[in-house]
């Protein structure tokens, strides 16, 4: 583990990503797991060392709106706007890719994932490497997120050079990610900025409907799980905790993920509680929701409640999550 504060610490991990090592450091969103992103062999080790297929494709981070033009071969108007408005911050670009891009970071796409983190630390890392830093999360694949050193440690030993620890991530949850390689643009994924911020700076883009709403499983238990711990998850509403409450009588090993209103709900009952905070407050959600799960798995709970939150603003980042980690909802278990 190597501490922010540390020069000579962060002199071993410059070092290392010059050497083509893996290194992983904070973002504000989640920890990411860096390499030369300019470098082939360097980017398919961020496979083999995530267990990620090799068509997911890998964000290029970069230190300065100007290294945009190093890397897209056009950059819309569009997104000089948005680069303006959120950057530094939780957003990604996708745009068309310049030739010398290796395929390793793009998985043989026309196109390149490019964002410029809201992180000292990590700005200085890329400064200082003098390169790009290919970075998916830093957590092995189907896993949730690291929004902290010691999960990031908990995924990975001896496959990666270090640790830069950095503290807790602010945001908790990956970027939001743009495309912008067609009109109109598209939201691949959300994340910290919201499709409303979105559209306030460059007008209407479209929601990939692969991310959000479907959570229909083609045969019982064959769903992708994704951010997903080791046991159940299932969604609750406000409304079925009358119910939940009575199914759960006596059972043990059971784990509520709930909003400070939804816990006082189960007040008195045995179960370990994770609070998500105020249900008004959806930021705070998203920064817990990560750490919460890593935490049930080391408790080694049995199954997870979850509470699930209104579609709009971050509230639809937190649900993209919810609906991709949990096997289903409370209600479709109970009939
Ligand atoms: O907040 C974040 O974005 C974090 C931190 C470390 O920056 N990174 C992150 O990376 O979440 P990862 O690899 O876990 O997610 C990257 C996503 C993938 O879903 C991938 O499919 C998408 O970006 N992506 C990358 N390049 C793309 C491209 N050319 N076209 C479409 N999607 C792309
Ligand atoms: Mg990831």
């Amino acid at each position: 583990m190597w501490q922010r504060d540390s020069e000579e610490d962060f002199n071993l991990a410059v070092e290392a990503l010059k050497e083509g090592k893996l290194v992983a450091f904070p973002t504000e969103t989640v920890y990411g797991l860096g390499a030369n992103g300019l470098d082939e062999v360097a980017c398919k080790n961020i496979y083999l060392a995530k267990g990620r297929p090799s068509d997911n494709p890998l964000i290029l981070h970069i230190a300065e709106k100007k290294a945009l033009y190093d890397l897209a071969r056009v950059v819309p108007k569009k997104a000089l706007a948005l680069a303006k408005a959120f950057w530094p911050g939780p957003l990604t670009m996708v745009l068309l890719k310049k030739a010398h891009i290796p395929k390793a970071v793009t998985g043989g796409l026309d196109t390149v994932a490019i964002r410029l983190p809201n992180s000292p630390l990590a700005l200085a890392l890329i400064k200082r490497a003098g390169f790009p830093l290919a970075a998916p999360s830093a957590n092995k694949s189907g896993k949730p997120s690291p929004t902290s050193a010691s999960h990031v440690a908990e995924d990975f030993k001896d496959e990666i050079a270090g640790i830069i620890d950095g503290g807790t991530t602010s945001v908790g949850v990956e970027s939001t990610i743009v495309d912008l390689s067609n009109e109109p643009p598209v939201i691949l994924r959300p994340g910290g900025i919201t499709k409303e911020m979105i559209e306030a700076v460059i007008g209407p883009v479209l929601m990939h409907s692969g991310e959000v709403g479907d959570t229909t499983p083609k045969a019982p238990g064959m769903k992708y799980r994704h951010y997903a711990p080791s046991m159940p998850v299932y969604l609750v509403g406000e409304d079925d905790f009358d119910a939940l409450r009575a199914s759960l009588k006596d059972k043990e090993g059971i784990g509520l993920v709930l909003s400070e209103e939804g816990l006082e709900q189960f007040k008195g009952l045995t179960f370990q509680s994770f609070s998500l905070g105020k249900k008004a407050d959806t930021k705070v959600a998203l920064q817990r929701l990560f750490g919460h799960l890593r935490k049930a798995d080391r408790l080694g709970l049995k199954c997870l409640y979850l509470e699930s939150y209104e579609k709009e603003g971050l509230g639809l980042t937190f649900m993209n999550r919810a609906e991709k980690l949990a096997l289903g909802s409370f209600k479709e278990v109970e009939q």
